[in-house]
């Protein structure tokens, strides 16, 4: 059966930049499934033949020398636009026309990509519905939901029911990209296709793990939307909910869409929700010097570019350990890696030097860059009494399958044309996750200022979060991937 691809905000930044590379390497890998065509809508006037010139430039500006023009000209002949107005409904409509006419009667599968700024959801939604554009009758219907999905609880759930009453949840796919990433996937099978990692992924091995997602940009030309939505709801309420979700749910019977989102919003329900007064002492929040002088920040701004914050799961696996996560704009490198720090040995026969929190063994799982695994552990150093060192073993995509990973977009967008939705979040996920968020944004708020640290461009956030870890008796893994 074709496939239709409809992008809503067709003239936008996700389209050039993540969306139209993404399909054109699908293309090249033979993946797309067969007569697939892109349709793109926005309010920017093109031809077809404009907007393909235009997807040939930015693509070729994206791809570098992976660009192979005649590949492009080729996937181009299946490219379309279509110009409209997504508060139109007549606007809709006549897609809804130049769809029909284009797909000749045959059966088709129609994912639309709503790939514009979020206050469209909504009505190109209900558009969708009044136009029949969601009617399934001629082949499967989809809809791709880019983040941020919803600013708070409440607002998730309205979109929640406003897409509900259009689409039936399982043809609703909600994308948090980090899902896409294949060393977030491979996490799974680390866990769920091995047997040695399993009976040590609980409290009585684990002392706490640490996820952290560091970033060295600044917020840049995203200051305006950056400054109204802050480090919580841009990084926490998603991507970093979503690396804890798979780091501590349970293994589901079977890799199935439904089957794997229950495990996952379990670990949200057991999450346990920060009290007002728990915020002060369970979160840690900062921002870089010179982000209030930003163009589109506003120079009273209270809003945070660095969160630490310490949650609980309350279930039989995770009583009493600690999940430290935190992420920050401008950071000393970019890193995205979770480490499972385990416990001291009960005994210590080797005890002349002085043994710290980070000296017990530690696995480190590298989502990006330098994507990988390391597993840290006590060496006898030679020929010198019995000193130890931590020494480690060092899995490395890049060196063991010498293959570029695949942007995470290529995987999410395929899944979608397939209808595989174990990537993409449920309503019910969406919402616990910001219930999860909701109060430490709340309390932040009354706080304003206070507790609000500043923190120099290029460290790890606010040299605060060191005292507060340390509060625990234990650190940070500052540590910066070591590029090859
Ligand atoms: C986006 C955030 O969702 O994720 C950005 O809005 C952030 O602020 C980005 O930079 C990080 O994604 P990645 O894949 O580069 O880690």
């Amino acid at each position: 059966m074709p496939h239709t691809f409809i992008i809503f905000g067709a003239s936008g930044d996700l389209t050039s930049r993540k969306l139209i590379p993404a399909l054109f390497r699908l293309h090249c890998k033979g993946r797309l499934p067969r007569d697939t065509q892109v349709v793109g809508f926005s309010r920017t006037e093109f031809s077809d033949v404009a907007w393909r010139e235009e997807l040939a430039g930015s693509t070729r500006e994206f791809l570098g020398d992976e660009f192979d023009e005649q590949a492009f000209r080729q996937f181009a002949e299946s490219i379309y636009y279509q110009p409209g107005d997504l508060s139109s409904v007549d606007d809709v409509r006549r897609l809804k026309e130049r769809l029909d006419g284009m797909e000749d009667g045959a059966g088709c599968t129609r994912v639309f990509y709503l790939a514009t700024a979020p206050r469209f959801y909504e009505p190109a939604v209900a558009h969708l519905g009044e136009t029949g554009l969601a009617d399934e009758t001629c082949g499967p219907v989809r809809v791709v939901i880019e983040k941020p999905f919803g600013v708070d609880l409440a607002s998730a759930r309205a979109l929640n029911r406003a897409v509900h009453e259009v689409f039936a949840e399982m043809q609703i796919y909600r994308i948090d990209h980090y899902l896409g990433k294949e060393t977030v996937q491979n996490l799974l099978v680390l866990r769920f296709a091995n047997s040695i990692f399993e009976p040590i992924w609980n409290r009585n091995y684990v002392d706490h793990v640490q996820i952290t997602v560091a970033e060295e940009v600044k917020v840049g030309k995203r200051a305006g939307y950056y400054d109204s939505s802050g480090i919580l709801r841009d990084m926490f309420q998603n991507h970093l909910l979503q690396l804890l979700m798979i780091t501590a749910m349970e293994a589901p019977s079977r890799y199935e869409a439904d089957r794997v989102r229950d495990e996952k919003v379990k670990v949200l329900q057991a999450v346990r929700r920060l009290e007002r007064d728990d915020v002060a002492t369970d979160t840690l929040r900062g921002f870089y010097r010179g982000y209030r002088d930003e163009r589109g920040v506003a120079d009273d701004s209270t809003t945070a570019t660095f969160a630490a914050v310490k949650l609980a799961v309350d279930n039989w696996r995770w009583q009493g350990v600690p999940f430290y996560l935190r992420s920050g704009k401008a950071m000393s490198c970019r890193t995205t890696q979770i480490v499972i720090q385990f416990r001291e040995p009960p005994h210590m026969l080797f005890g002349s030097g002085h043994r710290g929190p980070l000296d017990a063994n530690r696995l480190v799982i590298q989502i990006q860059p330098a994507e990988g695994i390391q597993l840290h552990f006590q060496t006898k150093v030679p020929d010198a009494g019995m000193q130890l060192r931590l020494t480690d073993l060092d899995f490395r995509f890049q060196e063991e399958f010498k293959a570029t990973l695949p942007d995470a977009y290529q995987r999410l967008l395929l899944d979608a044309m397939q209808g595989d939705a174990s990537l993409f979040a449920r309503a019910d996920e969406v919402e616990l996750a910001w219930s999860i968020v909701d109060p430490i944004l709340a309390a932040w708020e009354q706080l304003g200022r206070q507790g609000l640290h500043e923190y120099e461009p290029s460290l790890w956030g606010p040299v605060e979060s060191s005292a507060w870890i340390e509060r625990d008796g234990r650190l940070w893994f500052d540590s910066c991937p070591v590029l090859h």
